[in-house]
């Protein structure tokens, strides 16, 4: 039921997912950029990232201060809004490769074992990381425990019913984590949760390499992924589903 993690063994599979995002996202934008808005809204300071990858959050972050401040700085009367916080993001990941690209500090460890004291984090988040457990409310249980009275986690699934127009040539495996889940398994530590849908048609691929290089980000073998690419008439517009839960502490 958990998603291997083959991110120190294959890195580049996960590269290629983040490029093929970037490269065909149509419309909207992506989860970080959506995440570090809600952050700097909320005026978090000190974030845990757990399952950071190689810092998509991180930079999202930079681009949402900034967005912010211009915001704060160009808004009359100056005082309508205040001036956001930095946030400082701690990155943490079990995988030493994709520790090696994120900005420091960053942490190597497991995600049901934060070497965190009790209480100390703004907030913590976990974006496409707690299908890769088999017991992802241990995972959760351990970011409560680092956040700080009032401290918000924050996590994001895909559905199992993601990209339901590849569904003749593929469908998502079940994981221990699928956003129809998510709320479920967030609630039973954190009481109540919020959750914001996603399910619209935000990527778009032009050609058949484009099918092909969707297919390989999601684990499909590139021998697989290459014939089941030659079945798909392009381009092709994905939908994509899935959601985002919100506790507080
Ligand atoms: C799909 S990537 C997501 C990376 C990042 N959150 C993002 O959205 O770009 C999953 C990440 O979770 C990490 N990971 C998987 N299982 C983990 C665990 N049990 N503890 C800590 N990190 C884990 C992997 O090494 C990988 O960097």
């Amino acid at each position: 039921m958990a998603t291997p993690r083959d991110y120190d063994a294959d890195p580049e599979r996960f590269r290629l997912a983040t490029r093929v995002t970037e490269r065909y996202l149509s419309g909207g934008r992506g989860q970080h950029e959506h995440v570090a808005e809600v952050l700097t809204g909320a005026g978090a300071g000190l974030v845990l990232d757990i399952g950071c990858g190689e810092g998509a959050l991180h930079t999202a972050l930079h681009t949402a201060l900034h967005t912010a401040l211009h915001t704060a700085l160009h808004t009359e009367p100056r005082t309508a809004l205040p001036v956001p916080a930095r946030p400082r993001v701690v990155g943490l990941d079990a995988s030493a490769t994709m520790l090696a690209r994120h900005p420091r500090p960053v942490v190597r460890a497991e995600a049901t074992a934060l070497p965190f004291p009790d209480g100390v984090f703004d907030a913590a988040v976990a974006v496409n990381v707690l299908y890769h457990l088999g017991d992802p409310v241990a995972a959760i249980g351990e970011a409560h425990r680092v956040l700080a009275p009032g401290g918000m986690f924050v996590t994001a699934s895909p559905s199992r019913f993601d990209s339901p127009e590849l569904a003749h040539v593929w469908r998502p495996e079940p994981s221990s984590f699928d956003a129809e889940d998510a709320p479920r398994l967030v609630a039973r530590v954190f009481g109540r949760v919020e959750v914001e849908w996603w399910d619209a048609p935000l990527i778009t691929l032009p050609d058949e390499r484009a099918v092909r290089d969707y297919l390989i980000a999601r684990f499909v073998t590139p021998g697989a992924a290459a014939s089941a690419a030659a079945r798909v008439r392009t381009p092709t517009t994905v939908t994509k589903k899935g959601a985002f839960v919100y506790g507080r502490r």
